[in-house]
């Protein structure tokens, strides 16, 4: 293989996805260059497992990993046509996530580059959501990135490879937590959000008057709240009972519209910031979403006109690489691997439940 090109596996098994990708990167003055390419991205959900309970079982998506990983493994080497020996590093999710799932793709990915002797990355699963749009794009650093997931809601600048600064984080709620919450409040199906969105289509987006916390264009914040949102919708929901079909919709549209407005404005005081630090009025800079709630479309058509308006051009990765993945996770060991950002001993890399972007 080319000595300019590097391989990576990765792995994630951090929540309810268990993952196994190989990406194919070029290198150029040590750093890498380009999208690069995925030769295959494996991927089993077990969202037949946790729908019965509403959410996430962290003992049964554990056993799960443990069951399935292995396999998933030996379907990206086949697919992608190399072996261990073939790799030039091996990465694996190793936080913020449920630490009996972190455990097994932590210790599977050491015990391979132990075997292949291969350097081993232990990588932060929000590093991956916030590098996924490089999977896909020519995203250049710095760019605004708005991380919308199950467990995270944050606006960060990415200032480059290990350098974020956090501009605004939920409160409470993250956003993918609130669409899961607000989906059982009517009887949805797990996961929350791609329901909510089905249902929303049909359903008037006005209907109810649903609060927009922390929104204010005289106290401008990058913070996001949706707790006081919930209790809002849960207390429409009781007042509308019994739940027919049209009133499910108008409830998912109108909360999806005030969770839209939320993310608009919030972002909105995010670029104007970030464009004081980054750029001059004219400049076009970049905003990134990612993570499993820019899966959601009508938010992804939302951020796009507001990111217009600031003269910000919005990069998302297509919905497969929002959602949980290891194409992510060994894309970021390939960026770190190829920085040089690789332990000194990796080995005593240890699981984190926990785990900040910024410093
Ligand atoms: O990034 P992800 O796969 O896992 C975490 O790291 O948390 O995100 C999962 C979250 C879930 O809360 C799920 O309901 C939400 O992303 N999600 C969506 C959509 N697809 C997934 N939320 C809104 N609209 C969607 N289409
Ligand atoms: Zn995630």
């Amino acid at each position: 293989m080319a000595q300019n090109t590097i391989y990576v596996l990765g792995l994630e098994t951090s929540c309810d996805e268990t993952a196994a990708a190989i990406v194919e990167m070029q290198l150029r003055e040590g750093r890498v260059d380009g999208t690069g390419r995925v030769l295959s991205n494996q991927i089993l959900s077990q969202i037949e497992t946790h729908a019965p309970y509403g959410g996430v079982v962290p003992e049964l998506a554990a056993r799960a990993h443990l069951s399935h990983l292995d396999r998933l493994i030996a379907m990206a080497f086949k697919e992608a046509d190399c072996t261990p020996d073939d790799m030039d590093a091996i990465a694996a999710t190793a936080g913020p996530g449920l630490i009996g799932g972190l455990l097994i793709g932590l210790t599977t990915g050491k015990a391979l580059a132990l075997a292949a002797q291969k350097p081993f990355i232990g990588v932060n699963h929000l590093e991956g959501h916030a590098l996924s749009a490089r999977l896909t794009e020519q995203v250049e650093f710095p760019y605004l990135l708005l991380l919308v997931s199950g467990g995270h809601c944050q606006l960060l600048s990415v200032n480059g490879l290990d350098d974020y600064s956090l501009l605004g984080q939920t409160l409470d709620d993250a956003v993918g937590e609130a669409y899961d919450k607000a989906a059982k409040m009517m009887s949805l199906d797990y996961p929350g959000g791609p329901e909510i969105e089905r249902r929303a289509r049909h359903g008037d987006r006005r209907a109810y008057d649903l609060p927009r916390p922390l929104v204010s264009d005289k106290n401008p914040s990058c913070d996001f709240s949706f707790s006081g949102l919930k209790t809002a919708l849960r207390q429409a929901a009781e007042k509308a009972a019994p739940l027919d079909d049209t009133k499910v919709a108008n409830l998912a549209a109108s909360f999806e519209a005030a969770v839209g407005d939320c993310l608009v404005a919030q972002t909105g005081h995010a670029m104007r910031r970030f464009r004081q630090v980054n750029g001059r009025p004219g400049d076009t800079l970049s905003l990134v979403v990612a993570g499993g709630v820019a899966a959601n479309l009508y938010l992804r058509e939302r951020l796009k006109k507001a990111a217009e308006v600031e003269n910000f051009t919005l990069f998302v990765p297509p919905p497969a690489l929002c959602t949980d993945n290891a194409a992510m996770i060994a894309r970021a060991g390939a960026e770190r691997f190829a920085a040089g950002l690789v332990k000194t001993r990796p080995m005593a890399t240890i699981a984190r439940a926990r785990w900040p972007l910024d410093k």
